[in-house]
């Protein structure tokens, strides 16, 4: 497939990349003037040539002897102040562009459905928000500059030529074809290389980016060698991609130069030979050969301009990509102030796009307002997911979820999750203090006292007042300074804190020795109470407590009543429990 420069696909993307610039109309203004001025001191200076040599040179006019060297001077002056002005408004328009672009990307990174994070690696992400957009920075000023810049000087300085010579012009403009065509070929390879080299960018971050996150698992699994191997292979790509566009670029620069010798070539022999009906003046003559020489350059840009343009292309097309996908669905317009939180689940089926069963299975179950309910199961029997439905990180695909009697999609969907607080089993914390950390999502309304309470209960305290900056104590990127149950007993106490109707413990404790489990325990059964929470746990100690007890297998509730009944039931709990209780 043939494509160039302005084929549909690249117009439709650079007319987007141009609406984040086009409300700072009056830079562009100030550009174009520039630009206008620009294109016209070089034609200017291709026009000095006549008067230098036919006034200057051969009559000997001193007049024209007098004011020549002021003129060339001044040219030059506007020259320097016109390229200035174009090169820094449009540095300023394309900075403020990726600003917005960049921004928007990451309002919508904030946005996604989960599922998005499910089936896109983070390196490839976060190249997009950074080498990717770079590559459209490049595009929009250079590229835009150098496109009209040079276009405008192409046009004044044939325009000269034609005013001085229309015949030896024609000559000129015969080649473009030519170069037009050449051009056309290798906007195509241009831009596939360049969306390739990008591809691969995000395959070296990815791996990177695994490299230094899982960097203790590589070095205990001694995975250097592999990993190595896996980043070398990506490396390799990248490299060859880039060497091809390479080739392409430097390649292309001298045949288009040799078409643009022979073109002079084919002027000179005109002029020189007597093909022409009216001998033509040496002053003409040179200005002509001036304004052909100062062409090149400018068609030397246009020429080179094409892989920043494709690259640009490229890379805008992979962050509208992003930006088309369409963001979580905002919920409907039900207002919840403070739920009763009374849950029900309706025949609830659902799957992840990855997965070829249903990991919820036509489940039913209602769970009362400020009821306690722990769900157990083996790994990978669905607790997790079910529990996933409540802040809707998915919807259900068939049936659904209630809270208060209406489906959670009737819910505005920040008003929904404001009902709910998680506990996970990894905890992410931000690279703030653990102060900040506790008060994430309440940091608005939350006292210094409130935090102090909600660390207290949740034991947080103890280790806090050990270190010395207390409270204050940055834990480090993601957490990492501080132990896992640590990390755990910080984001109990967020959930103490944010004091919501619904509770998510998701082997919230599984981080924790017996002992400390023990003493949070009650830290957790106070903040049970009034509340409708679901539990998940591993050790069946901390569920026994629970009003109900719900066994989960393969997405379907095989068992459910309290610890009572299902041990006198001797079905799967009993057996769970005596398993469990022999270990111990
Ligand atoms: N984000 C996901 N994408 C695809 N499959 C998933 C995802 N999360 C979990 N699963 C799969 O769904 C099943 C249930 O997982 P999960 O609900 O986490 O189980 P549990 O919490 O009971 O251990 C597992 O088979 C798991 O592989
Ligand atoms: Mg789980």
């Amino acid at each position: 497939m043939q494509q160039n420069t302005l084929d549909s696909g690249g117009w439709a993307v650079y007319k987007r990349l141009f609406s984040y610039a086009a409300g700072y109309w009056p830079m562009f203004i100030l550009a174009g003037i520039g630009m206008v001025a620009y294109a016209l001191s070089e034609a200017a200076f291709a026009a000095l040539m006549k008067p230098l040599l036919d006034s200057g040179f051969v009559e000997h006019d001193a007049r024209v002897i007098r004011w020549l060297p002021w003129a060339i001077v001044a040219i030059f002056m506007i020259r320097g102040f016109a390229s200035f002005a174009s090169g820094y408004c449009m540095g300023w328009i394309g900075r403020q562009a990726i600003k917005n672009l960049r921004q928007q990307l990451f309002a919508h990174y904030l946005n996604m459905p989960t599922a998005f994070y499910d089936q896109s690696a983070s390196g490839v992400l976060l190249s997009k928000m950074t080498f990717n957009i770079e590559q459209i920075a490049n595009s929009t000023t250079d590229v835009v500059k150098t496109l009209v810049q040079d276009t405008l000087t192409i046009l004044a300085l044939l325009g000269l030529m034609f005013y001085y010579s229309p015949f030896l012009t024609l000559f000129m403009v015969m080649v473009t074809p030519l170069i037009a065509g050449l051009m056309r070929f290798l906007s195509h390879k241009f831009r596939s290389y360049s969306s390739r080299i990008q591809n691969s960018m995000g395959d070296v971050t990815r791996v990177a980016d695994e490299a230094v996150d899982g960097h203790r698992v590589i070095k205990v699994f001694n995975g250097q060698e592999y990993e190595q191997k896996r980043f070398e292979a990506a490396n390799e790509y990248n490299r060859r991609m880039n060497m091809k566009l390479i080739a392409a670029r430097t390649g292309s620069m001298p045949v288009i130069q040799l078409l643009a010798a022979s073109g002079i070539a084919g002027v000179v022999y005109v002029a020189i030979s007597d093909i022409l009906t009216e001998p033509i003046e040496v002053g003409t003559f040179v200005s002509l050969l001036g304004a052909v020489l100062l062409l090149m350059a400018p068609l030397k840009r246009m020429t080179n301009v094409n892989a920043p343009l494709q690259q640009g292309i490229a890379a805008g097309h992979s962050i509208f990509e992003v930006l088309d996908q369409p963001l979580e669905d905002s919920g409907g317009d039900v207002p919840l102030e403070k739920a009763r939180g009374q849950l029900e689940f309706v025949d609830v089926t659902f799957k992840y796009q990855s997965s070829h069963e249903n990991i919820l299975d036509h489940l039913s179950l209602t769970i009362d307002a400020g009821e306690t309910l722990a769900i157990v199961g083996r790994s990978g029997s669905g607790k997790s997911t079910l529990v996933s439905l409540l802040p809707r990180f998915y919807d259900p695909d068939h049936g659904s979820v209630r809270m208060d009697g209406f489906d959670l999609r009737d819910y505005p969907l920040s008003d929904l999750r404001a009902q709910i607080s998680l506990v996970s089993q990894d905890v992410v914390l931000f690279n703030d203090t653990i102060a900040n950390n506790i008060a994430y999502g309440a940091l608005e309304v939350a006292t210094e006292e409130q935090i102090r309470e909600a660390a207290g209960a949740a034991h947080v305290m103890e280790f806090v007042e050990e270190m010395p900056a207390g409270f204050d104590t940055m834990v480090g990127d993601k957490g990492v300074l501080l132990s896992g149950g640590q990390r755990q007993r910080i984001a109990i106490a967020r959930a103490l804190l944010r004091n919501s109707p619904v509770l998510l413990l998701d082997e919230a404790t599984s981080a924790l020795d017996t002992e400390s489990e023990r003493k949070i325990q009650q830290a957790l059964h106070g903040l049970m109470q009034n509340r409708t929470t679901l539990v998940i746990a591993h050790r069946l100690s901390t569920v026994e407590n629970a009003d109900r007890i719900l066994v989960l297998d393969k997405g379907r509730i095989v068992e459910i009543g309290s610890h009572k009944e299902l041990l006198a039931r001797e079905g799967h709990y009993a057996a769970l429990y005596q398993m469990q209780f022999h270990e111990v």
